[in-house]
């Protein structure tokens, strides 16, 4: 295949043109059957042959509401292909989208090795004209440097002779939210591409034009700017009113309140301003560090996000401390766990906060009975199963015997509880929210005592002792 700028451009506008989709992890994957679902020619490929094999079988390598309908419905569309290799699903795409894995290093900085790595077999499959749209979280600038590892490399492949096919760079980052990122995909708020060449931009264009939302188009630096900054931004929310859930909680004011009071400021936002546990996953913590790595290396003050950061760490402890006001010593308790996933609608425990509360609570001698509707395999292998913790069929299991409750991730089949029976369960009637799922008035009239996050006077209007004394 030696295609040209025209005869690619051609293509797009025709929707002969192949895309290879490069990485099927929770951002590639959505993409590739997204942009099958949109009518694309798409090749999918994976340097993980274990993950292709399973996606032959027709199973998504993990959970992500409506993957695994889109995928079975793909699997028979000659349009949506899987490749035996990433060099084979290079060779017969123009449109390139860079979806590996960038995770971090022990310095916080993102670890770019993928995207080099990737970078150099593209330059050694280079048949004709390229756009490699970088998909994956990556610093500002790795776009040129992806440039001129391709350039470098292909000179080498083709002996600096012959003429190298052209190819453009562009940035795409993805705002997909895990647990909603096949309707992410197909409602997007905006997007974002960074080009640097008309093509791209008409390309691009064309791609996303069945989705009808707004697209930006910036410089490709820009671009990847852009998806930091967002996400830093959006960790700074939570540990902000992080922050405020614990002046609510001394003052006797609830956090829920000031969210909303201050949420319907347009300037503000409602969104992302639920207190809690913190903030985990694959993206904020790493994203955020990455930043803060980026920023401090170029002289701008990340004081501000060292700050984003340092709250977030410090909501173990605070979370950790509620239980104690609940229980006095751990040591010897049955904690019950209700959720480990790092959000609800996903199997992704990667820096769940649930997990780092879990492990710090077994440590401390507590024995724990846990529970989480999609997230309990993955867990396993972190948390074996053993003395210390025993996995539990459902909530109700994970109530029986225990001396307090935690809800850790707000899963909407926890907040419809039947919460007399799980009274009944437990030795001691505690909950403590860190979620701020629960209903305080309905988990009050069932007995139980409220610990939550930035709302303690309204929760605890009832203390301990008088549940004790009214059930004794
Ligand atoms: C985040 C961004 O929201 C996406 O736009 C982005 O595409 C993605 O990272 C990425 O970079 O790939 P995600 O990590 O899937 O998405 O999940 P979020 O819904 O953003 O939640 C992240 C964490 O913040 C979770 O632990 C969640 O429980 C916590 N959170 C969120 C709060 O504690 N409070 C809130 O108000 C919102």
């Amino acid at each position: 295949m030696q295609t040209n700028r025209e005869t690619v451009r051609n293509e797009v506008k025709l929707k002969q043109a192949s895309i290879a989709v490069l990485g099927l992890g929770h951002v590639g994957l959505p993409t590739a059957l997204g942009l099958a679902e949109l009518g694309w020619n798409v090749t999918g490929a994976d340097a993980d042959p274990r993950k292709i094999a399973l996606l032959r079988q027709g199973q998504s390598p993990f959970y992500e509401p409506g993957l695994q309908q889109l995928l079975t419905r793909h699997a028979a569309n000659p349009r949506f292909r899987l490749a035996d290799s990433v060099a084979d699903a290079i060779r017969s795409s123009a449109v390139l989208f860079v979806c590996v894995g960038t995770p971090q290093r022990e310095n916080g900085e993102a670890d770019l090795t993928q995207v080099e790595e990737l970078a150099r077999t593209i330059a050694a499959n280079l048949n004709g004209y390229k756009l490699i749209v970088e998909k994956s979280t990556v610093p500002a600038i790795t776009g040129q440097w992806v440039k001129l590892t391709i350039q470098r490399y292909s000179r080498k492949a083709g002996n600096g002779s012959a003429a190298q096919p052209e190819f453009d760079v562009a940035s795409n980052p993805e705002f997909l939210q895990e647990g909603k990122a096949v309707d992410d995909f197909f409602h997007p708020d905006r997007i974002v591409c960074g080009v640097e060449s008309e093509l791209a931009r008409s390309i691009l264009s064309e791609i996303y034009a069945p989705l009808g939302c707004p697209v930006l188009f910036t410089d490709v630096s820009t671009a990847e700017l852009i998806k930091h900054a967002a996400n830093a931004f959006l960790a700074t929310k939570i540990s902000f009113i992080n922050m405020v859930a614990d002046l609510c909680d001394s003052v006797g004011a609830d956090v829920r309140r000031v969210a909303e009071g201050i949420g319907l400021d347009p300037r503000i936002g409602r969104a992302f301003l639920n207190a809690g546990v913190g903030f985990g996953g694959y993206c904020f913590p790493k994203d955020l560090r990455a930043f803060i790595r980026l920023a401090e290396e170029n002289g701008a003050d990340a004081s501000l996000l060292r700050a984003t950061e340092q709250i977030n760490e410090s909501r173990l402890d605070r979370f950790v401390h509620k239980v104690r006001q609940a229980l006095w010593m751990i040591d010897g308790k049955v904690v019950g766990v209700l959720g480990l996933a790092f959000k609800p609608g996903t199997d992704d425990i990667r820096e769940s906060p649930a997990l780092r509360i879990a492990d710090d609570l077994a440590r401390r001698g507590a024995r724990l009975r846990v529970y989480d509707p999609k997230a309990m395999e993955n867990t396993k292998s972190v948390l074996p199963e053993g003395d210390t913790v025993t996995y539990c069929a459902d909530a109700y299991g994970a109530a029986e015997g225990a001396h307090a409750l935690l809800v850790l991730t707000e899963w909407e089949e926890f907040r419809n509880l039947d919460l007399p029976r799980i009274r009944s369960l437990m030795e001691l009637p505690v909950i403590v929210d860190g979620r701020n799922l629960l209903d305080p008035d309905a988990v009050r009239r069932a007995g139980l005592e409220y610990l939550c996050m930035g709302r303690q006077r309204e929760a605890s209007a009832q203390g301990l002792h008088e549940i004790l004394a009214a059930a004794s």
